[in-house]
């Protein structure tokens, strides 16, 4: 869609929504007719699911939603199914306090309505967010709610002075931005991947948000630590499978390979390891990942605890449930949450 000139916004939106929808489809389509006729079929079925999602059986969706490797990686509640067959919710994370104005300045009701933890925003609207004045002020960023919530894990409420963090795969800037606003002057950040190109597109995105207390560069785990003396917070939002994002990402349901678990989940302990040693004696460290296999989850979680007595798990309640009960990590199910999955855990280097 960026090659082809001149298509109309309505024209790019239902090309993404038919794209969408056949990769959504795909195991329910008749391999047997040509192309075009196949993502009118998937289009059907993407409409009369959202208008009855009983159309489709529990029978149905545990053999062709995803394919059977996952059985074998994961727990597949068949609700977590029906969630990937709807088309995912666009969420917006307005800066501290803006979620009401946001919300308000995006059209309100039904349009724009405030989420789940604060200053998030579901967007219901027709917009093209990135051509709106609140989006080149700054005053919002497109950013999914499961995401948002890493951040909360990440920062008290109320920011003890100079916090120094390390965002350690920070990418385009999504964890590190809300990062920075949570700490609220009050602390840095300093950014680092592997990938510069990503590093670029977090430049822009401080900028436009102008926010202060920011740093980047790139880095990778085989690369000496930084920041002398250590961090106060190191999180490590790794690189991963993404099953938890397949409703927004379906073809990556058929792209994923089970091999794929393995050598993530080694990758996701090397580098939990590396940024370990940065952590200052009464830090946090926060692991991170947007899949849901055992094995990047628990899996990674266990192994890193077995492997560094000097830290212990640090307990934290689950940000989409005020008051709940503290737990060493937690795992964000699309069905529950209206977001990606997400799996999140803490734990505390030890002071001696
Ligand atoms: C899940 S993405 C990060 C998303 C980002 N935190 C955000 O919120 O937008 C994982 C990132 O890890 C980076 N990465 C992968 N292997 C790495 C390594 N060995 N060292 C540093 N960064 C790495 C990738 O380039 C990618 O940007």
């Amino acid at each position: 869609m960026k090659l082809a000139r001149g298509l109309t916004p309505e024209e790019t939106r239902w090309i993404s929504r038919a794209v969408f929808a056949y990769f959504r489809w795909q195991e329910w389509l008749d391999a047997e007719l040509p192309l075009e006729r196949r993502i009118d079929q998937a289009a059907g079925f993407a409409d009369t699911y959202a208008r009855k999602p009983g159309f489709v059986k529990d029978e149905a969706l545990a053999a062709h939603a995803v394919p059977a490797w996952v059985r074998e990686a994961m727990e597949v509640p068949v609700p977590w199914l029906r969630s990937l067959q709807r088309e995912p919710r666009l969420w917006l994370r307005a800066r501290p306090g803006k979620g009401p104005e946001v919300a308000a300045a995006l059209g309100g009701d039904p349009d724009a309505v405030p989420g789940p933890v604060p200053d998030s925003v579901e967007y219901r609207g027709l917009k093209d967010l990135f051509k709106t004045p609140g989006f080149h002020k700054g005053e919002f960023e497109i950013q999914d709610v499961a995401s948002q919530v890493v951040g909360h894990c990440c920062v008290p409420t109320v920011p003890e002075a100079d916090q120094r963090w390390w965002d350690v795969c920070a990418g385009e800037g999504g964890k590190t931005l809300h990062l920075a606003d949570l700490l609220a002057g009050k602390g840095t950040v300093l950014a680092t991947d592997r990938a510069e190109w990503r590093l670029d597109r977090l430049q822009q995105r401080i900028s436009r948000a102008r926010l202060l207390g920011v740093r980047w560069a790139a880095w990778d785990d085989a690369q000496p630590i930084p920041g002398e003396g250590g961090f106060d917070g190191v999180l490590v939002d790794a690189p991963c499978t993404g099953l938890g994002t397949w409703g927004r990402n379906p073809h990556a349901r058929w792209t994923v390979q089970p091999k794929d678990i393995e050598e993530l989940a080694a990758r996701q302990l090397a580098l939990l390891g590396r940024a370990a040693e940065a952590v200052k004696p009464g830090g946090q460290l926060v692991y991170s990942v947007c899949t849901l296999t055992r094995a990047e989850t628990a899996g990674v979680a266990e192994a890193f605890l077995k492997a560094h007595a000097d830290f212990e798990a640090l307990p934290f309640a689950n940000p989409f449930v005020p008051g709940s009960e503290p737990a060493a990590f937690h795992v964000f199910w699309p069905q529950d949450t209206g977001g990606s999955g997400m799996f999140v855990a803490k734990w505390r280097r030890r002071l001696a």
